[in-house]
């Protein structure tokens, strides 16, 4: 028997209902706003939580925190060894399953992921060029993430949503073509502000093209229409999303920079090592795979976890001088 899990609620009052787990630090990709080009270390092993591990945090998340959705991400999620047999148990546990991926090795996967019960993916595509992809990524590998986008859409993972992060002088003169390209596949296309996560911490913020410049481009091609935000169960979705008048085409823009969306955030991230942080630009973590390899009961992990929620701040301070990038790259944290 079953009572309704007290909600996960922080001292602002945001409740916390989406959870991110990143199943693996690793990449076949090095995007230069992620990685370095060579040299990054990965977690050894026997550092990286165990399917039985990530179930069993997320049977905790579920049945006594009250979280409701479940996005896997990596590092490269679908280079998890077993991953249709982990998103089968998480499946089980009745939560909306979704995962984040760059695409490569999808074409293979999709079928497989849409059977064990994954619901939907977002793939991550900066560029359409082959010659830019691999200057971007370092890895020549853009027809792998074509075919995989139409084998997750062909498979029913949908919407299948494509990230792009624009940046000066890399991609923003393609900002109008990856729309049309998008709409004329069936996939939603989504650009992402890009954020001070790379592990050289070379970010540079005159390089971002901020949402403004993005509606100025699309605004400038075609008429677009603001779509009402639907609340979800925690708070409201950061993708703000228009339509481009007289279509069925939708085009959403995350301006975690410019527009932070922190007073509505209702999210909680577990990485690979079983470290939970409370936001994405936490300096702070907290050991769960220590408590649950210590032999700790589910009501001591369910507190732990309720404690680094209590212990969340109200938002970001990329626009502050007092901001401190997190120590672990985007790519050992997962979007
Ligand atoms: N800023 C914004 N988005 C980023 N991503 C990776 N690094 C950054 C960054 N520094 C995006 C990827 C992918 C998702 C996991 O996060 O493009 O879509
Ligand atoms: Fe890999 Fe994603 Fe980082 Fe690119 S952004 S290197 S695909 S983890």
């Amino acid at each position: 028997m079953h009572t309704a899990p007290a909600p996960l609620v922080d001292r602002f009052g945001r409740v916390h209902t989406d959870l991110r787990v990143s199943l693996t630090d690793r990449c076949n990709l090095r995007c230069t706003y992620c990685m370095p080009a060579e040299g990054l270390n990965w977690l050894p092993k026997a550092e990286v939580l165990t399917d039985d591990e990530i179930v069993r945090l997320a049977q905790i998340a579920v049945r006594r925190l009250g979280i409701a959705s479940v996005r896997l991400t990596g590092g490269e999620p679908l280079l998890r060894r077993g991953l249709p047999g982990l998103v089968a148990r998480l499946t089980e546990l009745g939560v909306d399953l979704s995962l984040t991926t760059n695409g490569i090795g999808l074409a293979r996967m999709a079928g497989e992921l849409k059977a064990a019960g994954l619901r939907r993916v977002n793939v991550s595509l900066d560029t359409l060029r082959p010659e830019r992809y691999q200057a971007i990524t370092r890895r020549d590998r853009i027809a792998d993430v074509f075919a995989g986008l139409a084998a997750a859409r062909d498979a029913g993972l949908a919407p299948v949503k494509v990230n792009a992060v624009p940046v000066r002088g890399v991609n923003d003169d393609e900002i109008v073509e990856l729309v049309e390209f998008a709409a004329g596949h069936g996939y939603l296309m989504r650009f992402i502000e890009s954020m001070p996560l790379d592990a050289q911490g070379a970010w540079d913020r005159s390089a971002m093209i901020t949402a403004d410049e993005l509606l100025g481009i699309l605004g400038a091609r075609w008429e677009l229409e603001p779509l009402r935000r639907e609340p979800t169960r925690g708070g409201t979705p950061p993708a703000e999303e228009f339509r481009i008048a007289g279509t069925d085409t939708v085009v959403g823009v995350i301006a975690s920079v410019t527009r932070p969306f922190c007073g509505t955030c209702d999210r909680v991230r577990l990485t690979a090592d079983g470290q939970l942080r409370n936001c994405l630009f936490a300096t702070e973590e907290s050991d769960l795979r220590a408590l649950l390899r210590g032999g700790a009961d589910d009501s001591a992990i369910e507190q732990a976890w309720r404690n680094t929620i209590a212990r969340k701040g109200p938002g970001h301070e990329i626009n502050s001088a007092d901001f401190v990038q997190p120590e672990r790259p985007m790519s050992a944290i997962g979007g």
